[in-house]
C-alpha cells in the first residue's frame, strides 16, 4: 500500500491548475481515470521526458515538461446516450495510489461543473467526415465530445507535450490533426498499446468481462496477428485471417473490421501498397472493445 505521501496532489480548479502550471510546462496525461497499466505507460514515458528535459545536454524536444500532470475526467460529451456513462468506473483513490511513486506531480481532477459551467458547452470542435467513420459510426458525437474536451484540456493546461495510448488510434489521428489544424502548441505523441499477456489490450472495459468473456476477448488481438501474417497476400485475405479467427468466438460480436491507411484513416484501396493499420471493434458480453495493429500490405506485389 503507497504511502499517502507518495500520491499526487489533487487539483480541481481550472484556475488552480493555472496558477501552478505556467504555459509549456506540463506534460499531460488526459485520462477519464479506472486507470491501469497502460495508463501507466503514458505516465512513465512523461516522466521520462520531464527528465530528459533536467538532463544538461539532453536533445529533449523544445520546450520540455517540467511536471507531469494526469487529467481525470470522465467526460460527459463523448458518450452516447445508450453508452456507460452511469456506470463507467470511477474511483480517484485507487488511481491516486497507482500513481503513487510514477513521478507525477498533480492529477488535476475537475467535476462537470468545473469544466461545463452552465450545462454542455455550445461550441464543440467537430471530428469532420473521419470522425463518422470506424468508431464514429458506431458512436455518433463520440468524437466531437472527445475533442471539445481534449480541446478544453489542452487550453486550460497549456501542456509542452500531451500524450495518448496508441489503442485509440483513431482518437489519437484525430487530435494530432486537431491541433495541427488549429495550431494548438502542444505537441502530441502516442505511446504503445500496452497488452496483457495472452495478448489482450488493457483497456478500463476490461473490468466489465466475466472469466469466460476475459478468455473470449483474446479473439480481438489474436485476429489482429493472424491478419498481420496474411499482409502480403493482400486485402482480402487479411480481412479473411481476422474474420475466420472471431468468427470462432462465439462470444465475440464483431462490430467492424477494417484496414486503413495511417495518413488518412480511411480504408484503404485495392491495390494499396505498404504500412497499414488494421482496426477491430467488438462487443464480448457487456464491453465494448477495440484494437488495432500495424501491417504491411502486398509487400511482394
Ligand atoms: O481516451 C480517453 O480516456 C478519453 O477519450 C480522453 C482522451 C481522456 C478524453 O476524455
Amino acid at each position: 500500500m503507497p504511502a499517502a505521501s507518495d500520491r499526487p496532489e489533487v487539483i480541481t480548479s481550472i484556475a488552480a491548475l493555472r496558477e501552478r502550471f505556467p504555459a509549456g510546462t506540463v506534460a499531460l496525461v488526459p485520462t477519464m481515470g479506472a486507470l491501469h497499466e497502460g495508463h501507466l505507460a503514458l505516465v512513465d514515458r512523461a516522466a521520462a521526458l520531464v527528465r530528459a528535459g533536467a538532463t544538461p545536454g539532453s536533445t529533449t524536444p523544445t520546450p520540455a515538461p517540467s511536471a507531469v500532470v494526469v487529467s481525470i475526467f470522465v467526460n460527459p460529451l463523448q458518450f452516447g446516450p445508450n453508452e456507460d456513462l452511469a456506470r463507467y468506473p470511477r474511483d480517484l483513490d485507487a488511481d491516486l495510489d497507482l500513481l503513487a511513486g510514477h513521478g507525477v506531480t498533480a492529477v488535476f481532477h475537475p467535476d462537470v461543473d468545473e469544466m461545463y459551467p452552465g450545462g454542455p458547452s455550445q461550441t464543440r470542435v467537430t471530428a469532420g467526415d473521419v470522425g463518422a467513420l470506424w468508431e464514429g459510426r458506431s458512436r455518433p458525437g463520440h468524437f466531437d465530445g472527445m475533442l471539445t474536451v481534449v480541446a478544453k484540456l489542452l487550453g486550460i493546461a497549456r501542456p509542452a507535450v500531451a500524450l495518448f495510448g496508441q489503442k485509440d488510434a483513431q482518437q489519437l489521428f484525430l487530435v494530432q490533426r486537431m491541433v495541427r489544424e488549429l495550431d494548438i502548441a502542444t505537441r502530441i505523441e502516442g505511446v504503445t498499446t500496452v497488452r496483457a499477456g495472452d495478448g489482450l489490450a488493457l483497456s478500463s472495459r476490461n473490468r466489465y468481462l466475466d472469466p469466460n468473456e476475459r478468455i473470449a476477448a483474446r479473439a480481438l488481438s489474436a485476429a489482429l496477428e493472424a491478419a498481420g501474417s496474411a499482409g502480403d497476400r493482400g486485402i482480402d485475405a487479411v480481412i479473411a485471417a481476422a474474420q475466420s479467427v472471431l468468427m470462432g468466438e462465439e462470444l465475440v460480436e464483431l462490430d467492424y473490421l477494417g484496414i486503413v491507411d495511417p495518413a488518412t484513416f480511411r480504408p484503404v484501396a485495392d491495390d494499396f501498397r505498404g504500412p497499414a493499420r488494421v482496426l477491430i471493434a467488438a462487443k464480448v458480453g457487456p464491453a465494448r472493445l477495440i484494437d488495432n495493429a500495424d501491417i504491411y500490405l502486398n509487400r511482394a506485389a
